[in-house]
């Protein structure tokens, strides 16, 4: 990908790039909803991501090219403005380049950009926040500034707040810019603050994308966003993490039925997240899954995320010997389960998956063996 890369830029630009950088994708383990919520959460980088190469141009203009097509966007500096249709890739850059000045930085002038991915876009892999923190890189690069790396972190997530609009909490921002191979991010959204956490070096993870996504999927995420907040109002704190599951049965009346259900979801979820701690210091994989499993029937009957490919996926999946659970993994209403399997489970294992839920879906979902990767980085050209 990295070739490929630099021969798109050069074909592009004619030109070589100055600098480049590459951001993983990330799976989310354990912990779904719980960031925005000021809750705990567990996350992998893997070893898929996103490339962004750039070279500076010196006539006030800033070019934008992808190699998953499209044309090529050409912007004046100044002010960055927010795309859409076709173009609305380049609010990830772009929403970067628009916070820097918050942050006390200088933004770079003109450049030529240009990315390439290995990520499947839809599957909940956080593809956007690669792109957020592999142009953080570059930019930062030919300004010659630096940062530390966990306010890199918070820059890449205001982007995605403050200019993309979505109001997503700092997991995936985090996983991508902290992952380490062999490790868990380990995340605490309130302060923040970050912890690697080492996977047991016999597991292993799959991801099963069902290229389906809810029409309304970024309303929906709001609407959840909208409804904790609300529930912790009801109850009587500022964050659902204030809660625990003693707690909330203490303020329950005060919540409305739906307000209660994404509630208990949130509140189990940040206990799972602790006892899933336990169980990977243990090398505990078959505990590690149960929590895994229930994670996944707690999205699909207290928040109602899930959709019915994905509990196929899940479903199908818990049947499998070597899978030691199953979930959702993201924000849901679609793209992926994620699957935490032993060493002997293999493609024919998967292709067995994939073949019933073909049958029964019509089309068979993407399967992907993956493997956990390091976070964001600049690179040598
Ligand atoms: C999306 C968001 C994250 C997080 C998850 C759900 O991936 O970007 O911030 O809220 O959903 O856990």
């Amino acid at each position: 990908m990295r070739q490929a890369l630099l021969d798109h830029f050069r074909a592009t630009f004619g030109r070589a790039p100055d600098f480049l950088a590459r951001a993983p994708g990330r799976i989310e383990f354990i912990g779904n909803h719980t960031d925005y919520n000021g809750g705990t959460v567990l996350g992998a980088a893997i070893d898929r991501g996103v490339w962004v190469a750039l070279a500076k141009r010196a006539d006030g203009r800033r070019r934008f090219s992808t190699m998953l097509g499209g044309p090529m966007l050409d912007l004046p500096v100044g002010t960055p403005v927010r795309q859409t249709g076709p173009a609305a890739w380049s609010n990830y850059p772009l929403g970067v380049l628009a916070v820097m000045p918050e942050f006390g930085l200088r933004v770079p002038e003109g450049f030529d950009l240009a990315v390439a991915s290995s990520l499947p876009s839809g599957a909940g892999l956080s593809s956007s926040a690669a792109l957020e923190l592999a142009s953080a890189l570059v930019f930062l690069a030919a300004t010659q500034q630096e940062l530390p790396r966990e306010t890199l972190v918070r820059l890449a997530r205001q982007a995605e707040n403050a200019f993309v609009g979505v109001p997503c909490g700092i997991l995936d921002q985090a996983v991508v810019g902290l992952g380490r191979v062999g490790h868990l991010v380990f995340i605490d959204c309130r302060g923040p603050s970050f912890d690697l956490v080492p996977m047991p070096a016999s597991a292993r993870f799959w991801v099963f994308n069902t290229h389906t996504k809810h029409a309304l999927v970024d309303g929906m995420y709001a609407a959840r966003h909208r409804e904790c907040l609300a529930a912790a109002k009801a109850a009587g704190v500022a964050l659902l993490a204030d809660l625990n599951a003693v707690a909330l049965q203490a303020s329950a009346a005060r919540l409305g039925a739906v307000e209660l259900r994404r509630a208990e979801h949130v509140v189990g979820e940040i206990d799972r997240v602790a006892r899933m701690r336990v169980a990977l210091r243990a090398g505990d994989l078959a505990a590690a899954g149960h929590l895994l499993s229930a994670s996944h029937e707690s999205s699909r009957t207290r928040f109602e995320n899930s959709t019915e490919e994905l509990d196929f996926l899940v479903t199908q999946l818990r049947a499998v010997s070597g899978v030691y659970g199953a979930r959702l993994t993201g924000g849901g209403f679609g793209g992926a389960v994620m699957a935490l399997t032993d060493e002997r489970f293999d493609a024919a294992g998967a292709q067995g998956v994939s073949a019933a839920y073909g049958a029964r879906f019509g089309a068979e979902p993407e399967v992907l063996p993956m493997a956990t990767g390091d976070g964001a980085a600049l690179l040598r050209i």
